[in-house]
């Protein structure tokens, strides 16, 4: 059973900051290698938030641009094997979705890297947990998104 409940991984850490990075998996199975992950008991970063999609190809421009412009550090897309998608072509659609995203990404100064989309089967636990340490550590070593301190001023100036 996958931990929805994790400690609240937010900003800072005894006053370091930590990186906040969401991966959207796919039901089929990112998910179920998520699930797997946890049922063998191994150990991946606090820093991911889970959120189950029924398809990658479900994850629309709009949930991943906005999960950064409100300052996330980073996002994981883990869909299906290439040709295994339950959908037909969703984690194709997801492919060309993500590589757009990127280009964004790097053309508003948040840098690419901080998005990534993977694919693995069910049973491949131990790449979950490879894929979600890789882009937890990608993600420290590029530092806070350069997009929070404007959404933290904008709440700032709502409240
Ligand atoms: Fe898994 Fe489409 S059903 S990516």
């Amino acid at each position: 059973m996958i931990q929805t409940d994790r400690e609240e991984t937010t900003a800072t850490v005894a006053g370091a900051w930590e990186p906040q990075v969401i991966a959207f998996c796919c039901n089929f199975c990112a998910y179920a290698a998520a699930d797997l992950a946890g049922a063998k008991r191994m150990q991946y970063p606090v820093n991911v938030r889970i959120i189950l999609t029924p398809c990658t190809g479900k994850i629309e421009m709009e949930h991943i641009l906005d999960a950064f412009e409100k300052g996330i550090d980073g996002i994981l897309v883990a869909g299906c094997l290439e040709g295994g998608c339950h959908f037909i072509e969703g984690n194709l659609r997801a492919r060309k979705r993500t590589d757009r995203i990127r280009e964004m990404l790097d053309e508003i100064g948040v840098g690419s890297k901080r998005l990534k989309m993977v694919n693995f089967s069910a049973a491949e636990a131990p790449a979950f947990v490879r894929h979600v340490t890789e882009i937890v550590e990608t993600v420290r070593a590029l530092g806070p998104n350069p997009l929070k301190k404007s959404s933290q001023k904008e709440s700032a100036v709502e409240a």
